[in-house]
C-alpha cells in the first residue's frame, strides 16, 4: 500500500505531488514547548493569559490543539484565495493534499467562534464556552531560512472576543444593549491602561481608506469594537514591555514605551492592522489584527447579522527572545540542563549564556539543472535539507554567490553554512560527514551539479 505517516498516534497516507513533511518536523511536533510551566515561551503564554483575563476574565484558553490540521481549516474557511502565496510547498509542510502543520493559529478561529455558542463545525460535539472570548496558543510551522531568529516551529497566540448583537435598548442609556456593553468594557480597559502604562504612547491609524469596514457593521460598531481590540492588545504589549523596562533597572525606569499601529490585510479580517513596538532602535512587528469577517462567523455557525468581534495572532518567540535575552532562537529547543535550570515559572529571568562554543562554516557550491527544472527548486528546499542532515548543530545558511555563465547560461549558486552547537564542541570529522550527506542530498533530490 501507500507509505502513511503516524502523527500524534493518527495515521495519514501521504500524496506523492504533496507530502514534504521531514523527520525533523514530525520530531518537534511533540514538544509543546508552550505547556511547560518553566520553559520562556510557556511562562510568556501565562503571564499574558493572566493579563487579559484580569480586565473581565472573558478569554476560555485552548493550549493542548494537535499541530496537524485540514486545509480547508487552515485556508479555506478564512478566505484565502486559490493562488495565495502561503499555500505554496515551498512555505507550509503538507502531509498530503488534505492536511497540513498549520501555518498560524488563526486555523482553529473556526472551531473556537463554534464553541462560544455550542456549534462545532466537526464532529466531537463540545459544551457551549461561557465566555465570550478565547485564547489558543500552539506552535506553528513554516518552511523559512535559516538564521539565528528563524526557526521552522514556532509559537503563536490567538485572541478573539465576539459581541452578540441585541435590538433591545439600554434604559440609560437608550442605545442598544450590545453597544452598552462594549462601551462598558471598553471603558474598563482604558481605565487600566491609564493606571499602569502611563508611559504608553500609542501613535493610532484611524483611516478606513484602503482598509475598508464591513457592510453589515454600523460605524459605530466598528468604532467600538476597534477600539476595544487596540486597547486590549495596547494592554498585552504594555504589561509585557514595561516589565522589561523594570527589569532592566533604574536607568529605563518610567520611559515612554512607544507603538504604532499600521493598517494591514488580512483574509479573514476587515479592517486590519499590525501593531509595532519601538525597541532598542528599531520597530518590531508583533501582531496582526482585525474586525472578523462575518462570512467566518458564518461559517461557524452564527446567525446572519447576529454577531460582532475581532481577532488578533501574536508572535511568541521573538518577544520571548528580547525578554529572556535569548541569542539564537535554537535554545529553546535544546534539551541541555543548562538551559532549562535557568528559568521559573512566573519569572523573567535573564539567560546567562553557559559557554560559546566555536562554529566552522562550510561551503555548496553547485549548478542549477536545466532551466525547466530548476524552478522547481526554492531556496526552503535548500533549507531543509540541511536542516534534516544537521538538525540544530546549523546556525545559519546564506546565498553568498550567484551567477549565471555567459555561454551555457547556467546558473550557479553557492551557500554558506554556519555550524555550531548551542550545547557542545562539533569535530570536524562529524561536520565533514554531515556536509558530504548535504552535498549527496542535493544532487539526490535537485540534480544539481556540485562545483
Ligand atoms: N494569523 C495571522 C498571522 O499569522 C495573524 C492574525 C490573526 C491576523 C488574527 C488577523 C487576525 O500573521
Amino acid at each position: 500500500g501507500k507509505p502513511q505517516l503516524k502523527i500524534n498516534g493518527v495515521v495519514y497516507d501521504t500524496h506523492s505531488d504533496f507530502t514534504n513533511v521531514s523527520s525533523t518536523i514530525l520530531n518537534l511536533s511533540d514538544r509543546s514547548l508552550h505547556l511547560e510551566p518553566a520553559h520562556p515561551i510557556g511562562v510568556l503564554r501565562k503571564q499574558i493569559e493572566d493579563k487579559l483575563n484580569s480586565t473581565s476574565n472573558s478569554y476560555q484558553y485552548y493550549n493542548d490543539f494537535r499541530p496537524v490540521v485540514t486545509v480547508e481549516e487552515n485556508f479555506d474557511s478564512l478566505g484565502f484565495p486559490a493562488d495565495h502565496p502561503g499555500r505554496s510547498k515551498s512555505d507550509t509542510y503538507y502531509v498530503n493534499d488534505k492536511y497540513l502543520f498549520r501555518t498560524h493559529t488563526s486555523a482553529h478561529e473556526l472551531e473556537c467562534f463554534g464553541n462560544i455558542q455550542g456549534f462545532s463545525p466537526r464532529t466531537e460535539k463540545r459544551a457551549p464556552t461561557e465566555k465570550p472570548g478565547f485564547l489558543i496558543t500552539a506552535d506553528v510551522y513554516r518552511r523559512d531560512e535559516i538564521d539565528r531568529t528563524h526557526y521552522p516551529v514556532f509559537h503563536q497566540m490567538e485572541g478573539a472576543r465576539v459581541w452578540k448583537r441585541s435590538s433591545e435598548k439600554s434604559s440609560e442609556s437608550h442605545e442598544p444593549l450590545h453597544i452598552q456593553k462594549i462601551r462598558d468594557d471598553l471603558c474598563k480597559l482604558e481605565k487600566q491602561l491609564r493606571e499602569e502604562s502611563s508611559n504608553l504612547v500609542v501613535e493610532d491609524d484611524k483611516s478606513l481608506e484602503s482598509n475598508p469596514k464591513q457592510d453589515y457593521m454600523s460605524d459605530l460598531e466598528v468604532d467600538l469594537c476597534s477600539q476595544h481590540l487596540k486597547r486590549t492588545i495596547e494592554l498585552l504589549v504594555a504589561q509585557v514591555f514595561n516589565k522589561k523596562l523594570q527589569s532592566m533597572g533604574s536607568e529605563d525606569q518610567g520611559a515612554q514605551l512607544q507603538v504604532r499601529w499600521i493598517k494591514a490585510y488580512f483574509p479573514w479580517t476587515a479592517p486590519s492592522w499590525e501593531i509595532e513596538v519601538f525597541w532598542k532602535g528599531e520597530w518590531l512587528e508583533l501582531c496582526g489584527c482585525g474586525l472578523v469577517r462575518e462570512q467566518v462567523l458564518l461559517n461557524a455557525g452564527y446567525e446572519k447579522d447576529s454577531t460582532v468581534g475581532w481577532a488578533f495572532g501574536l508572535g511568541l518567540d521573538r518577544i520571548a527572545m528580547l525578554l529572556f535575552e535569548i541569542p539564537d532562537i535554537r535554545l529553546f529547543w535544546t534539551q541541555d540542563e543548562r538551559f532549562h535550570s535557568q528559568f521559573h515559572e512566573g519569572q523573567i529571568t535573564r539567560f546567562q549564556p553557559y559557554s560559546k562554543y566555536p562554529g566552522t562554516t562550510r561551503d555548496v557550491a553547485f549548478w542549477l539543472p536545466e532551466q525547466k527544472e530548476s524552478s522547481l527548486i526554492h531556496e526552503n528546499d535548500i533549507m531543509e535539507i540541511v536542516r534534516e542532515e544537521a538538525g540544530d548543530m546549523v546556525e545559519s545558511v546564506k546565498l553568498i554567490d550567484q551567477f549565471t555563465h555567459p555561454n551555457s547560461n547556467k546558473k550557479s549558486l553557492c551557500y554558506r553554512i554556519n555550524y555550531q552547537s548551542m550545547d557542545r564542541n562539533l569535530t570536524n570529522e562529524e561536520i565533514n560527514k554531515i556536509q558530504e550527506n548535504v552535498r549527496s542530498q542535493l544532487v539526490q533530490n535537485y540534480k544539481v551539479s556540485l562545483r
